[in-house]
C-alpha cells in the first residue's frame, strides 16, 4: 500500500432495502469490493469494510404503497434478504448496517445540524409539484412524466431509467403523480440547499488536477458534472419517512435521502466502533476507497465530499471510487420492476453451493469499462471449462496421484530439471500482477493472473505426466507432484479473494490454514481470521495473540510463489471435488423462466399496441367515395407466391368476372384459410404486376394497432358481385 496511509475504509454503495439485491448490483459494486477487501486483509492491511441498507427515500415508501404495509415493515423484511443473500456469497463486511438506526438518525441529524448552525446551507422558496388529491408533495420518483432527453415514458423526477439521465421533476414532459395518477399542481415550499456552486472551485482542483488516476467513467462523469456548472441542491425533502429535519419550523420535512445515506457509512462505523471510528474518518492516513455504481458517481464524488468538506473536522475524502458500468442479463438491461434479473437470494437456494461460480463469472465478466452482459450459458460455460476443466481438474489429479504413490503424503523434491524450474519461476511474476491490478482495481485482470496460476499448474501435470514416470522413476513422480503441490497451495492463496469457499475446500484438502488478516467484526477487540486444518470449514476468529494454528501448516500471502509452502512429509486429507460440472437441464430452467418472462412482456407490449388507433384521416367528398368499386367476391383457389413469406395468389369469383388478386395476407392466412370464403374486394383498383403475377384489385382488410389483419366478410353470405357503400 501508498505509504501515506496506514489503514483502509473501504464503502460499498448502501443498497436500498425496497427490493432483494441482483447480480448487477452483485458484479459493479459488491463483489469487486470484497475481493479488494480479503486481498488488502490478507496482505496485512488494517482494514475495514462498511455497507449497511439505505432505508429512507421515496423508492421505499412507494414499496410500501403498492404492497399495502408501512415502509418500517418493507424495510424490516428487505433489510433481512439482503444481509443474508451478501454472507450467503461470502461478502464479509465488518458491518452491515442500517439508516433505521437510533446511531445514524442521531449522527445524520447532527451532521445536518451542524451545517445549519454554521451557515453552510441556502434556504430557498420554491415552487414544487404537489398533488391536489392527495395532498402531498411530490418529491422525486413520486413524479412520472416522459424524458425530455430521450422520450421514454415512465420517467422518474429524479432519473430516467432508460438513458440514465439525471432529472428534476420540472423537467418531465406530461408530469403525473404517481400516487393518483393526477396532473400535479405547483405550489410553494422552501427547502435547504447545499450550495454546490461554492464548492465547484474546489472540487475542480482535487478532482479534476488531483485524482486524474481515477477511472475514465468516473473522471469523465465528475468533469461534465464540473464543466456544466453546479447548482445549490437541496437537502430536504416535503416526506414524511427519513431523518426528521432538525430545525424548528421544519414540521413534514426530512433529510433527502441522498443526504442522509452516505452519513450512514459514518453511523455504521460508529456502530461497530464507539471509540475508535473517528481513527477511520478522521485521520490523514486512511485510505477512503468507495465502491458504487456508476448512476452514484455524483453523489460519492461531488455531493459527500463538498458535505464532508463544508463539516470540516478533519474528514477525509475518497482517495477513490472505482464505479463500474452497468451488467445486463441475457442481452437486455436489468430491471426490477419488469422482473428481468438474477435475484441474489434465488440464486442462493436454486444453485446451493455455487457461491463462487457466480463470485467468478460476475468478476471475469465485470463491466468495469464498458457495460458488460451475463448469460447462463457462460455462466456454465465458465464453470465447467475453466473452473472444473482448469483449476479442479488440476487439483484432483495432483491430490489423488500424491495418496495413490505416496500414500497422502507430501512427496521431498528431488533434482528439478528446466521445465520444473521454469514452472515454478512463473508463479512470481503472476503474483505481481495479480497484486498490481488488484491494487488498481482492475478485477477482472487480477482474476485472470490467478486462473493462470492454475493453467501453469494444469499445463504442467499434463506436460509431465507424473502418472507415466511413475512406472519408471517413482523419485522424480515425487518431484514433479511436489512442484504441483506448492501449486496448489498458491492456488489456496492467490484464490482465497475471489472464490473463498473454494480456497477454503483446498485448504482443507492440504490440511493447510491461513492467516485471512484482522477482523473487526467483533468490535473494538481485536481479532485475526485464521481457517485451521482438520476442524471443519468455519471460519475462526481468534484474538491476534492466538493468531498462528498450532496444527500443520499457515499459509500466508506474503509466501505466494514459495517453492515450500508445503514441507516434504506433509500429510494431506482426502481429496474431494473442488468445483462440480453444472448440467444443461439447470441452465435451461433459468433460461426458460427468463423465456417466460420475455413472452409475458412481449404479450403485453403488443396488447398495449393494439390498442392504438390509427388517426383519422382527412376528409374526402361523396365523390370520392362513389369512384370506389367495392364488392362481394368469393375466393375459388389460393397458393402461397413462390419465394415470399407475405403474398398469396388468390383466383376469385366477383360476379362480374373471374380473376386473380395477388395480397399480401399470407401472414395471417394460409391458402386452405382462404378458399370458399366470401370477401370484400376493391374491384375498380388499376391493375398492378406484383411478382410477375398481374393483379386485378384488392382485398379489404381491417387492421389493428399491433399489424394484425382480418378480411371483411358480409353479415350473411350474399351473392358475389354485391355492391358496397
Ligand atoms: N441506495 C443507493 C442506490 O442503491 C446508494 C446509496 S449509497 C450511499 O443507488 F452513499 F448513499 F449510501
Ligand atoms: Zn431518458
Amino acid at each position: 500500500m501508498d505509504k501515506k496511509f496506514k489503514r483502509t475504509l473501504v464503502t460499498s454503495a448502501l443498497p436500498y432495502a425496497n427490493g432483494p439485491v441482483h447480480i448487477g448490483h452483485l458484479a459493479g459494486v459488491y463483489v469487486p469490493a470484497d475481493i479488494y477487501v480479503r486481498y488488502l486483509r490478507m496482505r496485512g492491511e488494517d482494514v475495514l469494510y462498511v455497507c449497511g441498507s439505505d432505508e429512507h427515500g421515496v423508492p421505499i415508501t412507494i414499496k410500501a404503497r403498492q404492497q399495502g404495509c408501512t415502509p418500517q415493515d418493507i424495510v424490516d423484511k428487505y433489510h433481512k434478504i439482503i444481509k443474508d443473500s451478501f454472507s450467503g456469497l461470502g461478502i464479509n463486511f465488518d458491518i452491515y448496517g442500517r439508516t433505521s438506526s437510533k446511531v445514524h438518525e442521531k449522527n445524520a441529524s447532527e451532521f445536518f445540524r451542524k451545517l445549519y448552525d454554521e451557515g453552510k446551507f441556502i434556504t430557498r422558496e420554491s415552487e414544487q409539484y404537489y398533488d391536489p388529491e392527495a395532498k402531498t408533495f411530490l418529491a422525486d420518483r413520486y413524479i412520472v412524466g416522459t424524458c425530455p432527453k430521450c422520450g421514454a415514458e415512465g420517467a422518474y423526477g429524479d432519473q430516467c431509467e432508460k438513458c440514465g439521465s439525471t432529472l428534476s421533476p420540472e423537467e418531465l414532459i406530461n408530469p403525473k403523480s404517481k400516487l393518483s395518477g393526477a396532473e400535479p399542481v405547483k405550489k410553494k415550499t422552501s427547502h435547504w440547499y447545499l450550495p454546490l456552486d461554492q464548492y465547484e472551485k474546489w472540487l475542480s482542483v482535487w478532482i479534476l488536477e488531483d485524482h486524474k488516476e481515477w477511472r475514465s467513467n468516473v473522471y469523465g462523469q465528475c468533469k461534465s458534472w464540473i464543466d456544466g456548472g453546479l447548482q445549490p441542491r437541496a437537502v430536504s425533502r416535503d416526506l414524511d419517512w427519513g431523518v426528521p429535519v432538525p430545525v424548528e419550523g421544519a414540521e413534514g420535512k426530512v433529510l433527502y435521502v441522498w443526504f442522509d445515506a452516505p452519513i450512514g457509512y459514518i453511523s455504521n462505523t460508529q456502530e461497530l466502533l464507539p471509540e475508535s471510528w473517528d481513527k477511520w474518518w478522521k485521520s490523514g492516513d486512511t485510505k477512503l476507497v468507495h465502491f458504487i455504481g456508476k448512476d452514484n458517481i455524483v453523489f460519492h464524488c461531488i455531493v459527500f465530499p463538498s458535505m464532508l468538506k463544508a463539516y470540516g473536522d478533519g474528514y477525509i475524502l475518497p482517495d477513490n471510487v472505482p464505479a463500474n458500468e452497468f451488467l445486463n442479463l441475457e442481452g437486455d438491461k436489468i430491471s426490477t420492476s419488469r422482473n428481468w434479473a438474477v435475484w441474489a437470494h434465488e440464486f442462493l437456494t436454486e444453485f446451493p453451493g455455487k457461491q463462487d461460480v457466480m463470485r467468478y463469472v460476475l468478476t471475469a465478466n465485470a463491466p468495469e469499462t464498458k457495460d458488460n452482459d451475463f448469460s447462463w450459458k457462460d455462466f456454465q460455460a465458465r464453470n465447467n471449462s475453466e473452473l472444473v476443466a482448469i483449476f479442479g481438474n488440476f487439483v484432483n489429479r495432483a491430490v489423488v496421484l500424491t495418496h495413490k504413490y505416496f500414500g497422502g503424503k507430501v512427496p521431498a523434491c528431488g533434482n528439478l530439471l528446466d521445465i520444473d524450474r521454469e514452472t515454478l519461476a512463473e508463479i512470481p511474476a503472476l503474483r505481481a500482477s495479480l497484486e498490481r491490478n488488484i491494487e488498481g482495481y482492475h478485477f477482472r485482470e487480477a482474476l485472470k493472473d490467478a486462473m493462470s496460476i492454475a493453467r501453469v499448474g494444469n499445463k504442467y501435470i499434463s506436460d509431465t505426466e507424473p502418472w507415466k514416470v511413475a512406472k519408471t522413476d517413482l523419485e522424480h513422480t515425487g518431484t514433479i507432484l511436489n512442484v504441483c503441490l506448492q501449486i496448489c497451495a498458491d492456488l489456496a492463496i492467490a484464490f482465497e479473494p475471489f472464490t473463498p469457499f473454494a480456497a477454503e475446500k483446498l485448504r482443507n484438502m492440504l490440511g493447510v490454514g491461513i492467516n485471512a488478516g484482522v477482523d473487526h467484526r467483533k468490535g473494538e477487540q481485536e481479532t485475526v481470521n485464521t481457517y485451521r486444518p482438520g476442524e471443519g470449514a468455519a471460519l475462526h476468529t481468534v484474538s491476534s495473540a492466538d493468531c498462528l494454528p498450532s496444527c500443520g501448516v499457515c499459509l500466508d500471502w506474503s509466501r505466494l510463489g514459495d517453492t515450500d509452502l508445503l514441507p516434504a512429509g506433509h500429510q494431506l486429507n482426502q481429496p474431494e471435488l473442488l468445483f462440480a460440472k453444472i448440467e444443461d437441464e439447470a441452465i435451461n430452467a433459468q433460461l426458460a423462466r427468463l423465456d417466460a418472462i420475455r413472452a409475458e412482456r412481449e404479450a403485453a407490449a403488443k396488447a398495449e399496441a393494439a390498442k392504438v388507433v390509427a388517426p383519422q384521416k382527412a376528409e374526402c367528398t361523396f365523390e370520392d367515395f362513389e369512384k370506389m368499386d367495392i364488392r362481394t367476391a368469393t375466393v375459388l383457389e389460393a397458393e402461397r407466391v413462390p419465394k415470399t413469406d407475405k403474398l398469396l395468389k388468390l383466383t376469385i369469383d366477383t360476379g362480374i368476372d373471374k380473376r386473380t388478386i395477388v395480397s399480401g395476407i399470407a401472414e395471417f392466412y394460409s391458402p386452405e384459410d382462404m378458399v370458399g370464403k366470401q370477401i370484400c374486394i376493391l374491384a375498380n383498383l388499376a391493375p398492378r404486376k406484383i411478382r410477375g403475377i398481374e393483379s386485378k384489385g384488392m382485398i379489404l382488410m381491417a387492421r389493428q394497432g399491433d399489424g394484425k389483419m382480418r378480411f371483411i366478410t358480409p353479415a350473411e353470405v350474399l351473392l358475389n358481385g354485391a355492391e358496397i357503400g
